[in-house]
């Protein structure tokens, strides 16, 4: 018997106009955490799609074999007979169904053909328990957090006896705490002999977790690395990934901080469901022009609702206080008022709030400045063409062309689509929420350039990082959030892990 429980020979995967994969191998230990790492758009999940059946045989070249013999999976439902689960990039669950419905949604065991809820009810109780899952089963799963989601669907994919478990980015959407805990249940189910192969872009968990660590390059393995035996540190896999040296992660900055541009003062604002809720309590801030500002605290801690209210009223039942702009105060009724009035916005969620999925790159791009690419009326389609293909090459978008559909993007790729969007309609202060979730290293030091030269043009930049490093990296200035309110101001120079994390807990 081999020591390896999945092997992949020479995979090839096309798709039109794009080999995503070329001539990949791959080996996964029996019991072991693989961690699977590469550039946006470098075949990590096509990787995964391949060998749990999401394209079935027939659809690529090469061979994936399982326990030593080749599958011939057509679906994902036939690798789940072989005890393969995949848990994708962006959550698959039914929003409208419940926690215990969810887990055994599609593999149902019934004797009569009659489904007994209760007893369906208490055999999910288990599995909520190993996952470390304290809700009712009976939840909808719309309800609960993407965290408490995560968890819901590796209680499923236990459910099912799985052997091997696939986790495409299962932390790119969960705040410290929950990635702890979920790395923590990653290392449990590896004692009890799960083997489980996962995808990440921060390096810091892999360090943590992984025993072997493979490296996807434009659809090729690069290597892979034994955490035990071999030399291995986070820049020795930001080189391999990215194929050169990176010696800095945050360019250096030139711009220069004047005056106020904006400001904000005694802004509170109501939950959308629950009017007499306050998320936000009377926040004031300021800001500058030429300026990065980010705003830091634990995820819930309301910096989103305070901009997205600021931002037309994206969010909430209603808000109180006053937005000053260059000395002029605005009342914003909807985010077309705020973009007029040269705000913009990259949304923290870009399947809900970014994104038209079934659209092309160039129309995702444009569709917020249709009135500067017209003229009387009517949009100049090479005027269009022309900025989509210009920020295809600014940001390094991987299509094929610019006619792709967004939806066959890779995920870090869908988010600069959504950036190049928000860059064309020229905003004159940027507000980026988690502007580089899931992005690749190499990318997010072309997204940090892009904020800086924002700034060094006089535009400011307001950005919301759950990533502290990311934040210290690029910041002139942090306000600190916790519970809806700012809770302290800090400087370039000033600013620590520490201190912040000790400003936002202050009582
Ligand atoms: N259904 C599809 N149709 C066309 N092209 C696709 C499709 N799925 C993926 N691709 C292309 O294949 C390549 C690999 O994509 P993949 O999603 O595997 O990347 P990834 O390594 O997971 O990246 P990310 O870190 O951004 O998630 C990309 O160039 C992508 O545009
Ligand atoms: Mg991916």
């Amino acid at each position: 018997m081999s020591d390896y429980i999945l092997e992949v020979r020479n995979l090839i995967k096309d798709f039109p106009g794009v080999r995503a994969l070329n001539n990949v191998n791959f080996k996964v230990k029996k019991g072991e955490i693989h961690c699977l790492v590469g550039e946006n758009g470098a075949g990590k999940s096509t990787l995964m799609n391949v060998i749990s059946g999401v394209y079935p045989i027939g659809s690529y070249e090469g061979d994936v074999l399982l326990h030593g013999s080749k599958t011939r999976y057509r679906s994902v439902k036939e690798s789940e007979k072989d005890r393969l689960a995949i848990i994708h990039q962006e959550l698959a669950l039914s929003p409208y169904l419940s926690i215990f419905e969810n887990i055994f949604l599609g593999h149902i065991k019934t004797k009569t053909g009659i489904i007994k809820w209760d007893k369906l009810i208490m055999d999910s109780r288990p599995y909520l328990e190993r996952v470390g899952l304290r809700e009712n089963p009976e939840t909808i799963v719309s309800k609960i957090g993407v965290g408490k989601q995560q968890l819901v669907e590796i209680a499923r994919a236990l459910s099912k006896n799985t052997e091997v478990l696939i986790l495409d980015e299962p932390t790119s959407s969960l705040n410290d705490d929950e990635s702890d805990a979920l790395l923590d249940l990653i290392l449990d189910l590896k004692k009890e002999g799960i083997t489980c192969i996962m995808i990440s872009h921060k390096l810091n968990e892999i360090m943590k977790i992984a025993d072997t660590i493979t490296i996807l390059r434009d659809g090729q393995s690069i290597c892979t690395y034994d955490k035990h035996t071999d030399e291995v540190n986070e820049d020795i896999i930001i080189q391999g990934m990215v194929g050169r040296d990176m010696t800095h992660r945050y360019p250096p900055k030139t711009a220069q901080v004047e005056g106020k541009v904006m400001e904000v003062k005694d802004w509170s604002v109501y939950h959308p469901e629950y009017p007499d809720k306050k998320v936000v309590d009377r926040a004031n801030f300021h800001v500058n022009k030429g300026e990065i500002l980010a705003f830091c605290g634990p995820m819930g801690a309301g910096r989103t609702e305070l901009m997205m209210s600021l931002f037309g009223k994206a969010y909430g039942s209603s808000c109180e206080g006053t937005l000053t702009i260059e000395g002029r105060e605005q009342t914003f009724h909807t985010p077309m008022d705020a973009i007029a009035a040269g705000l913009g916005y990259v949304s923290e969620d870009r399947k809900d709030l970014g994104l038209i999925l079934i659209q092309d790159v160039k129309t995702n791009i444009s569709n917020s400045s249709l009135g500067k690419l017209s003229r009387w009326g009517v949009v100049d389609q090479q005027k269009e063409i022309g900025e989509a293909e210009k920020f295809k090459k600014a940001l390094n978008i991987k299509t094929p062309n610019i006619y792709q559909t967004v939806r066959n993007l890779s995920g870090g790729n869908q988010q600069k689509v959504v950036l190049s969007r928000c860059l064309l309609a020229e905003p004159s202060i940027f507000i980026v929420d988690e502007p580089t979730r899931g992005i690749d290293v190499g990318a997010k030091y072309e997204i940090y350039t892009i904020l800086n030269d924002l700034a060094a043009q006089g535009k400011s930049v307001i950005m919301i990082s759950s990533e502290l490093p990311e934040a210290l990296g690029m910041a002139d200035r942090f306000y600190v959030m916790n519970e809806g309110m700012i809770k302290g101001e800090l400087k370039r120079g000033e600013a620590t892990q520490e201190r912040i994390m000790q400003i936002a807990l202050k009582s």
